[in-house]
């Protein structure tokens, strides 16, 4: 059995046991408990070792043929796709460490890597298997090898000016965020950041449009390989030679027998996927102190709760965090520092992973607050209170009603995640909300702004309000 096989299959062992642990490298310094944080970053430093095995495996499979790497598109592909694995999976490691997580956590930094591997490797991988593999299903070649090696060098070339501008907004948003006048202020505001990443967002839209461009050849160039030819639905086969005597015959590797058991693989598979994540989510769930409670953190009235789903709905979490970090940097512009017990009631809980615009972890306090009249307006058109703001409107949401029947049910729904409201409290639910909503419309009357209580907004505004309020009531 070749060197090659074997390893493979340590690769790919190793790899699914490891790979299931790491996800708490997403959440370094946040209130994620420390031990899991750790947990994260070792097996996530171990992972180097099967993927960059695997990563030279396949570049050793190329021996003593890189000559045909220039004829043949579909190796030039591959050999791309394997670079960016081994680019990628060296890099992911790197994050996991704290030091660098600390820098690169919540910019664009993180964009430029999953991108190396979303459009590099696992892109590149799955056009060269389809040049693969789409001729010889319909037993026919492929329509054009000029188009393909088009798309090569389109799809190459895009993801260089796709992340190459990501890598260098993440890096310098991270060092404007953390950087501090000598007299002691926060040097930019937020916005400086937002206004000044622009061109490198224009640049990234660029090197995606060729990656797409470059997708639709391939599209062209297939189904014209498909129109030329014709499915084999049924390939001639050969019985295979008796098991045991091909057995004896070759030496066959024990692993093969393994693969021939579709159910047994994958059973095996699973057992070794659950050890891993068993560890990490089973004493989050036994170990009482990972979630400190904090007595001033209050379930959500019924009206934030609906702003709350609106938010998640609108996917405001993919731009915004709602997790500060303990660094100074973090602490002077968004205040107190998040802690594990003030997300008991958020289920699911808004952390995210990316700042776009401004952590809204305090949003409702502190000196982050602003006024239901600020937020209604921005809502309305962002770029209208902060100029340049990239946010999208929610205008929408000014005519949009809310829709209140199904407040009960959200209530029930927490209740059954352990939130403490009352007994029988869906059925009131509404009326608590009306209230609150009327409050929220005419303070905003008194803004000059007329608007009936029933819109969405109203609720969006309350559930804004509300983040971060729950802790500065400890300290006054
Ligand atoms: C495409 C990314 C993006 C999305 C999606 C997005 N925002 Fe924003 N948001 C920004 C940016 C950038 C800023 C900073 C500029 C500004 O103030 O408009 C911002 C600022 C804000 C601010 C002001 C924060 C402060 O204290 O200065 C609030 C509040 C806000 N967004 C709420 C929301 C809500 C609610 C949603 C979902 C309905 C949302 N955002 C969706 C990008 C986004």
């Amino acid at each position: 059995m070749t060197i090659a096989y074997r390893l493979s299959i340590i690769h790919f062992w190793a790899l699914i046991f490891l790979y299931i642990w790491a996800g708490p490298h997403h959440l370094l310094y946040t209130a994620l408990p420390n031990w899991a944080q750790s947990l994260g970053t070792v097996f996530s430093l171990m992972l180097i070792f099967p993927s960059w095995g695997g990563m030279i495996n396949g570049l050793l499979t190329l021996r003593g043929a890189w000559d045909r790497v220039r004829d043949d598109v579909i190796l030039k592909f591959m050999v791309v796709a394997v670079t960016a694995y081994g680019m990628a999976t060296f890099e992911g490691p790197m994050l996991s460490l704290k030091s660098v997580s600390a820098i690169s956590h919540y910019t664009d930094w993180i964009i430029a890597h999953v991108h190396v591997g979303a459009l590099g490797w696992n892109g590149m991988l799955t056009f060269g298997i389809l040049y693969w593999l789409i001729p010889r299903i319909f037993g026919t070649q492929l329509y054009s090898k000029k188009l393909a090696a088009n798309h090569f060098w389109l799809a190459t070339l895009g993801i260089v000016f796709y992340v190459v501008p990501l890598y260098w907004a993440g890096f310098t948003q991270s060092s404007m965020w953390k950087q501090f006048t000598a007299s002691g202020q926060l040097k930019y505001s937020f916005l400086e950041t937002v206004t000044y990443l622009k061109p490198f967002y224009a640049v990234r839209s660029f090197g995606g449009t060729l990656y797409l461009i470059g997708a639709f050849l391939m599209v062209y160039n297939l189904y014209k390989t498909v129109r030329s030819g014709k499915l084999i639905a049924n390939e001639a086969t050969e019985a295979a030679p008796l098991q045991k005597l091909q057995k004896s015959a070759t030496h066959e590797h024990w692993h093969r027998v393994l693969e021939r058991k579709p159910v047994q693989m994958l059973v095996f598979s699973l057992i070794v996927i659950l050890i891993g994540g068993a560890v990490e989510i089973i004493p989050t769930f036994l170990v009482k102190s990972n979630v400190p409670t904090i007595s001033s953190v209050k379930p959500y009235t019924p009206l934030e709760l609906q702003g709350r789903d609106i938010y998640v709905r609108e996917g405001c979490y993919l731009c915004h965090s709602q997790m500060i970090r303990p660094f100074r940097s973090e602490t002077e512009r968004y205040g107190e520092y998040s802690k594990a017990g003030e997300f008991v009631y958020d289920h699911p809980f808004q952390w995210g992973s990316k700042r776009t615009g401004p952590d809204l972890a305090r949003e409702g306090a502190g000196n982050l607050k602003k006024s239901n009249g600020w937020h209604f307006r921005h809502l309305r058109e962002p770029s209208s209170m902060s100029e340049g703001s990239l946010m999208p409107s929610y205008a929408f949401m000014l005519k949009k009603d809310l829709d209140t029947s199904t407040t009960p049910a959200k209530i029930r729904a927490m209740q059954t995640l352990g939130v403490p409201y009352p007994k029988g409290y869906d059925k009131i639910a509404n009326a608590d909300l009306m209230k609150q909503a009327q409050g929220i419309a005419d303070n905003l009357q008194s803004d000059s702004i007329r608007i009936s209580p029933n819109k969405e907004v109203i609720a969006l505004i309350s559930y804004l309000q509300r983040l971060g309020t729950d802790i500065s009531k400890i300290k006054q």
